[in-house]
């Protein structure tokens, strides 16, 4: 590690499952610390190495290697029964989770009414649904801005916990049953509930920003752990086809109470072709047998939801946009693999809209049809390159698409990802 380079954030430069599970293991066996500042159990990390195969939602991808301190941030939404879930699943495969796992006293909590009301919305929606994946992240992430949530510390105080769940049932309960025709909820047996979460989790709750600006000025090597992608950012994505979280380097300041001076470099992991899960444009996307086939050989089904991922060739206006939006430092450039196959790979240089070159992603929302993407083919390489681990032994068209990517994006491409174990992978020395 380069001198003064302690801290790195890894963060999606798409829309999401780009591949950073495998990066932040990969990469995490030179840091201390593995934080989480965003989202909740809307991500689906997939981590695999040697026969073992690892789904994590919440818990940082530190979570695997003993030695790691990990914090759920608060910026994150937890919802204590999915995190009790996984993290039992995770010790039933091995993994050591004791005082290795500390959660943000400020971090909010997902309530069951903050589920009912995600789906019921989505339900009423129709055809203009956003495609959630179900689990209350934004009624949750509303609360908290409305200044009405549930935080874990609230999990811990009888009083003020079953104040919250009262005030919070006499005003979703109504919503619930008039607006979407659902059952409503008994606040005494969520408030039972929910304590008994607070019993199991109290040892974990602690003073998210003070531990983490501890460990740093101690030293230690704290590793940003993003989830979601640029793209699905509520302020800077494809609104209101995102998430509703800051999940670009910005957010790691607020999610974790981390100055920025402590951000040293940042990491965007990025596909070598794009997916997208859920509604929203998407101007490079392919319905044909292409598309079919990325979706095959990468084997593009969500993580959480199990949905099949809206596949599409790489679109550099999106990565321009997140490299701009994220100061990204190095690319990941994952998946490599899945483009072996091709005669012909076309790369999305810019998009014409209304008679008007793009080379960003416009904040503006527009109908699928009016991107009009403008493609450069280059030649495909027909030949494996799955498993490679080596630079130089890629075939020079895979070379070439890599360095066109640096290129367009000014940025260096310093770890190319051959396939999904922690083994599959060029570490390139810039
Ligand atoms: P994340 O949400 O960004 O961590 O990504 P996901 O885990 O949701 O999705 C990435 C998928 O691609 C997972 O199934 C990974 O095991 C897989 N994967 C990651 N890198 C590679 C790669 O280089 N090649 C192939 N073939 N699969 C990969
Ligand atoms: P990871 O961390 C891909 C998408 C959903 C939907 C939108 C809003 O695995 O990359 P939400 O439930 O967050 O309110 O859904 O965001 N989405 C993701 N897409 N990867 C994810 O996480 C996602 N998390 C949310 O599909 O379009
Ligand atoms: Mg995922």
């Amino acid at each position: 590690m380069k001198d003064g380079i302690r801290n790195v954030a890894v963060i999606g430069a798409q829309w999401g499952d780009e591949g950073k599970g495998k990066i932040v293991d990969l990469l995490c066996e030179d840091f201390d610390v593995v934080a989480r500042y965003q989202g909740g159990h809307n991500a689906g990390h997939t981590v695999k190495f040697g026969d073992k195969h690892f789904a994590l939602r919440l818990i940082p991808s530190g979570i695997l290697h003993a030695d790691k301190l990990c914090i759920l941030g608060n910026g994150m939404v937890i919802d204590p029964e999915a995190l009790l879930d996984e993290m039992e699943n995770l010790r039933a495969m091995g993994v050591r989770i004791e005082e290795n796992l500390k959660i943000s006293e400020s971090a909010h909590v997902i309530l069951p009414y903050h589920r009912a009301l995600d789906l019921a919305r989505e339900e009423a929606a129709g055809k203009a649904k956003i495609g959630t994946t179900g689990r209350g992240i934004g009624p949750t992430y509303e609360s908290k801005v409305a200044r009405t949530g549930v935080r874990i510390a609230d999990l811990i105080d009888p009083e003020v916990l079953r104040e919250k769940i009262e005030f919070a049932c006499a005003e979703k309960n109504p919503l619930l049953e008039t607006v979407y025709g659902k059952p409503p909820f008994d606040p005494k047996d969520m408030l039972d509930a929910y304590l008994r979460f607070g019993e199991v989790l109290a040892s974990r709750i602690t003073d998210g920003p003070i531990l983490i600006n501890e460990q740093i000025r101690a030293g230690r090597k704290v590793m940003f752990e993003g989830a979601q992608g640029a793209l699905l950012d509520v302020d800077h994505g494809t609104y209101p086809f995102v998430t509703s979280s800051n999940t670009i380097v910005g957010g790691v300041c607020t999610g974790l109470g981390v100055a920025p001076k402590h951000i040293h470099k940042v990491i965007g992991v990025a596909k070598a072709y794009t997916t997208r899960v859920g509604g929203g444009a998407f101007p490079t996307e392919l319905s044909d047998e292409h598309g079919e086939h990325l979706r095959r050989r990468g084997n593009e089904f969500g993580t959480v939801t199990g949905r099949p991922r809206r596949t599409g060739w790489l679109d550099l206006p999106i990565l321009r946009s997140s490299s701009m939006l994220n100061g990204i430092d190095e690319i990941a450039l994952t998946k490599l693999d899945v483009l072996d196959e091709f005669n012909e790979i076309p790369i999305c240089t810019s998009y014409r809209i209304r008679g008007k070159e793009w080379k960003t992603y416009p904040s503006f929302m527009l109908e699928h049809q009016a991107y009009d993407p403008q493609y450069r083919v280059v030649k495909g390489w027909k030949k494996a390159t799955a498993g490679m681990t080596s630079y130089e032994a890629l075939p020079q068209a895979a070379r070439d698409y890599v360095r066109i990517i640096e290129d367009e994006l000014e940025v260096k491409v310093s770890i190319i990802s051959t396939g999904p174990r922690r083994e599959e992978t060029v570490l390139r020395r810039l």
